[in-house]
């Protein structure tokens, strides 16, 4: 038994001492190492199609590790103060699901905010688990939904005595940190599982003086986009979880959806990056964070539009920031932020991560330098100067309490009959309504449709954002249930 520390990479070690072998290929993937299409392989990178492997004894399975990717992932586990951890290529939609299936069965409850990602409600599609929600805090003047207060997470916990689980975000997309630590002690005293959505805070795990993580504050699974601001690749995730779990089951739960082919190049940046986190990760977010706060206090300095950051923290349903996130709220010149999202991509050539009714996220990480925050404060100062207007009449919350009528579950497989949205109002939806990103459901199957929905996604229509999640792709006509 080989003694790993994190300066390993055991699995990215395994493929190197593969690659080196040329061994001849009678197994799949069928390209060879990229022999059968030239301009593709000259296009990426004859490296990339060589490491593009399958499972194989040497390199283990991903779906039963025994060797390398056990030991990978016992890294894992450590670096980031799991008792366990599996490595995903699904995403973290991948291990949002897997939380969720793995403590809840078909008319299990699970408490969880209502601004919850897509992944999590469409888990309870496939499971049938049933949505206790909680709403979240909302700040009237940026329109975001903020975190769960305790006080209600305690309220839901007492109505709800037999609930599975308790499903919380932390951070959410622009930052906020619900009461981690309280809401774990509250439920574990009734006996409930934690579940925490990490797609936003892998760095919580490497970082100085970032918000608590899932598993230091006891939590029992947590969902990490590893490729979110980790740096791993796109769809590399990870998932953890502690003592209380089951690993052997969660890896049969995982293995009921996840792909039986699954990528090397995934896993392998997954070894990778922990390694890189686990030596450098200090380093890395102490100049994420250095950055990200040149750029708030000077976006600050321009007017008009706010950076917010820790003075938001009330205690309760903004627990704590994220002080990485460089979150903006734009209404005030007039331009909802998927506006300056588009403006900034068509005539900055600056992509940034989302831009919803009224505000900007853009994300910081290490690989970005002084120069390209230059160039992102001087667009918004230029954006604000060519493209203010009057912000009257503007929408002004994403978050609208559903009114919940139905499981997801029951919903979305019951008959339904496609309806124009205007004559679809009062009527149960069966689809899902989400601006992508942050994918956070606007309407879920079994909520009735309301106006006020209807005119949020024409406005959202309007103003360019992307939605998604109904049968009908131009989102013209919507799915209700039959009664
Ligand atoms: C809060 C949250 N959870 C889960 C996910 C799913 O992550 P992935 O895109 O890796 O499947 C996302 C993606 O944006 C997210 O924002």
């Amino acid at each position: 038994m080989v003694e790993y520390t994190q300066h390993d990479a055991p699995l990215v070690d395994a493929m190197k001492k593969h690659i080196k072998k040329r061994t001849v290929r009678f197994d799949v993937p069928g390209h060879k190492g990229g022999r059968n299409d030239k301009e593709y392989r000259e296009f990426v990178g004859e490296k990339v199609m060589t490491l593009d492997v399958n499972s194989m004894k040497p390199l283990d399975n991903l779906a039963h590790p025994t060797s390398v990717i056990k030991d990978a992932q016992v890294l894992a586990a450590q670096a980031f103060g799991g008792h366990e951890s599996y490595f995903m290529v699904s995403g973290t939609t991948g291990a949002v699901q897997a939380m969720i299936m793995s403590t809840c069965k078909a008319g299990d409850k699970i408490i969880m905010p209502r601004n919850v990602h897509r992944s999590a409600i469409n888990a309870l599609v496939i499971c049938g688990a049933i949505p206790v929600y909680i709403n979240p805090g909302t700040n009237d003047r940026l329109g975001i939904s903020l975190g769960m207060s305790t006080k209600e997470v305690k309220q839901a916990i007492l109505d709800n005595p037999d609930a599975k689980a308790i499903l919380v975000n932390n951070p959410t997309y622009y930052g906020i940190c619900s009461h981690l630590e309280e809401i774990v002690k509250l439920a574990h005293e009734h006996d409930m599982y934690v579940l925490v959505d990490e797609a936003h805070g892998c760095h919580f795990y490497f970082g100085e003086n970032m918000p608590i993580t899932a598993m230091a504050a006891g939590a029992d699974m947590a969902a990490i986009s590893m490729h979110k601001t980790g740096g791993s690749l796109t769809q590399s995730s990870i998932l953890l979880s502690g003592e209380r779990i089951n690993a052997d089951y969660v890896r049969q739960v995982i293995n009921l959806t996840q792909t039986t082919s699954a990528s090397y190049l995934l896993m392998s940046s997954l070894d990778a990056t922990r390694k890189n986190l686990a030596l450098h990760g200090k380093e890395i977010y102490r100049k994420t964070v250095e950055l990200a706060e040149y750029a708030r206090e000077e976006i600050n300095k321009i007017g008009g539009y706010y950076a917010y950051s820790h003075e938001l923290v009330n205690g309760d349903t903004v627990y704590n920031f994220d002080t990485t996130k460089l979150s903006i709220y734009t209404r005030d010149i007039g331009l909802t932020g998927i506006e300056v999202y588009d403006i900034l991509r068509d005539e900055y050539n600056i992509q940034i991560e989302f831009g919803d009714l009224g505000n900007i996220l853009a994300i910081i990480s290490a690989g970005d330098r002084g120069l390209e925050i230059e160039r992102l404060i001087s667009a918004l100062k230029e954006i604000k100067r060519l493209y203010a207007k009057d912000p009257s009449g503007m929408f002004d919350h994403e978050y609208i309490v559903p009114k919940v009528v139905l499981p997801p579950q029951t919903a979305f497989y019951a008959k339904k009959k496609s309806y124009v949205l205007d004559e679809a109002i009062g009527k149960i939806s069966g689809d899902f309504v989400m601006a992508y990103p942050p994918g956070i459901p606007v309407l879920a199957a079994g909520e009735e449709i309301t106006e006020e929905i209807v005119q949020y996604i024409r406005y959202a229509k309007e103003k360019g954002c992307l939605l998604t999640g109904t049968e009908d792709m131009n989102m013209e006509h919507i799915n209700v249930v039959e009664m």
